[in-house]
């Protein structure tokens, strides 16, 4: 048997996000995001009342989502029951400055996550919150072109800065960014519309080093506005395995762990690019400014923790410099089988069998290896922000829902923590993705995730909650600290 040794103030917790939660797209003042314009196909450079009025399809959208802005006191009241320690989510930017910028708070947007704040805060749940979850305001993105125009940081600053000062003392753990690997990588997100290959490349890596200058200008914030408060970004992590023990392999998985995981770790914590990720910068012609100004500001913003998400592992093979462009291009947005030619290929585990309901390789052992990579590397204390196991779960008539499969992946998840713990790792939390039922950013309401079921489809529902049969199973594992996994 193994020995469970959560400490007694381990944040057992769930995740979400605003725009994937929330609904009430334009309610209260609410500005439109590129993660709203994104869920709705919309092209970020079309004037988005026009284009909204020109959607008809029937997939999920941000519009209503999950309706938590007018259930909050539901949801919040279900955490509760369910023994929750934390709960993270997101603030939507464009709830506080609706077009990014505004001289002006959005009075309305401010008070909503007021309510929710202090209810955490009164019913003994840690609000852990993330600043930025993919949802850019598309009012700085018509404006000035978003993450690629420096700008972006001053502006991302303010609406930070006023969130430390509005919640001081009320926000303990704040999440900077969520996945900034991940959104670096899907042009919906960073408002990409360029076509030319190099450029559209060019434009991705200066929107990076933009962020990544924008948090750690946002941690050095925080630490002077609310000095108690501890602050950190978001990783999405997916271990790269090599293929076989050949050398060429063994360095290609090392070129992807590095290269979209590792060299994040640096900027955040020693404020500096490593040599291997300017190099590969510099051999495509993707090195964007990186002025002496912005090497001072990543090293006086450093993170208190690290915080990363966690899904499942890769496995990465060689691949020769001169593979043909139009392979590259073909896999380019899909993260499980990119192409980086003379670097690595990406593709999904060839030893570990496929999931017979989602399709996914799941390897929970790959969280064990996570904790000790990431650790190894920044020697902070680790939060896992988000792991959860997508699937269309069956409502059945007397409103159960019998999620056996996500139990049984968040058990085997969980043990692994443990496992890390042991090791000595100082983890601080875990989240599942998610508490109740969200749009999922790649299927809708196909794909679920929650503890709690959200009763809609792609064109909406009742909205009525259900409690699935792994709430009643987190609740004791949160009751016994994680002792009883059954
Ligand atoms: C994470 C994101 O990468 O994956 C979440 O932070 C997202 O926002 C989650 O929902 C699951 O992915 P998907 O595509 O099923 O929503």
């Amino acid at each position: 048997m193994t020995e469970i040794r959560f400490d007694d103030n381990f944040l057992w917790g769930c995740a979400t996000s605003a725009f994937q939660v929330e609904g009430a797209y334009k309610e209260d003042g609410k500005g439109l995001s590129l993660a709203d314009l994104r869920s709705m196909s919309i092209n970020p450079a079309e004037e988005p009342t026009k284009a909204l009025a020109n959607t008809g399809d029937k997939i999920a959208d941000s519009t209503v989502a999950s309706d938590h802005y007018h259930r909050w006191e539901e949801d919040l009241a279900l955490m509760k029951e369910c023994g929750l320690k934390s709960y993270r989510f997101s603030i939507a930017w464009t709830r506080i400055f609706p077009e990014g910028d505004d001289a002006e708070v959005n009075r309305a947007g401010i008070e909503f996550y007021d309510k929710i704040i202090d209810r955490l805060n009164e019913y003994g749940i840690e609000p852990i919150v993330t600043i930025y979850h993919f949802d850019f305001p598309a009012g700085l993105q018509r404006k000035y072109g978003g993450w690629a125009d420096r700008q972006a940081i001053a502006d991302f600053d303010r609406y930070a800065s006023y969130l430390f000062e509005h919640f001081k003392g009320r926000v303990r753990y704040w999440l900077v960014n969520n996945e900034q690997n991940a959104m670096i990588r899907r042009d919906g997100y960073l408002g990409i519309t360029e076509t030319d290959p190099l450029k559209r490349e060019q434009i991705r890596h200066r929107c990076n080093h933009h962020m990544f200058v924008a948090c750690a200008k946002a941690i050095a914030s925080c630490h002077r506005i609310d000095p108690e408060a501890k602050i950190a970004p978001v990783m999405a992590y997916a271990p790269h395995y090599p293929v076989s023990s050949r050398p060429e392999d063994v360095l290609a998985a090392k070129n992807a762990n590095d290269l979209y995981f590792h060299y994040m770790i640096d900027v955040h914590c020693r404020g500096e690019y490593p040599g291997y990720y300017l190099r590969w910068l510099e051999d495509n012609d993707w090195l964007p400014e990186i002025t002496q100004e912005d090497l001072e500001i990543l090293r006086a913003g450093r993170p208190d923790f690290f915080g990363f998400n966690y899904y499942r592992s890769n496995a990465a093979q060689y691949c020769p410099a001169d593979v043909s462009r139009e392979l590259v291009e073909r896999y380019r947005v899909d993260a499980r089988s990119r192409i980086l030619p003379g670097v690595c290929r990406c593709l999904p585990n060839p030893v570990i069998p496929e999931d017979s309901l989602n399709k996914w390789k799941l390897d929970p052992i790959g969280l064990h290896i996570a904790f000790r990579n990431v650790y190894e590397l920044c020697h902070l204390p680790l939060m896992l922000c988000e792991n959860g196991f997508g699937a269309p779960d069956v409502l059945e008539e007397d409103k159960a829902i019998h999620d056996t499969y996500r139990i049984e992946y968040l058990k085997e998840h969980i043990l692994q923590i443990n496992e890390a713990v042991r090791d000595g790792i100082p983890v601080l939390g875990y989240h599942v993705w998610t508490f109740q039922d969200v749009l999922s950013t790649s299927e809708g309401f196909r794909k679920r995730y929650g503890l709690v079921y959200v009763d809609r489809d792609e064109e909406g529902g009742s909205l009525d909650r259900y409690r699935k049969d792994s709430f009643y199973w987190y609740q004791r594992v949160i009751a016994t600290n994680g002792k009883c996994l059954e």
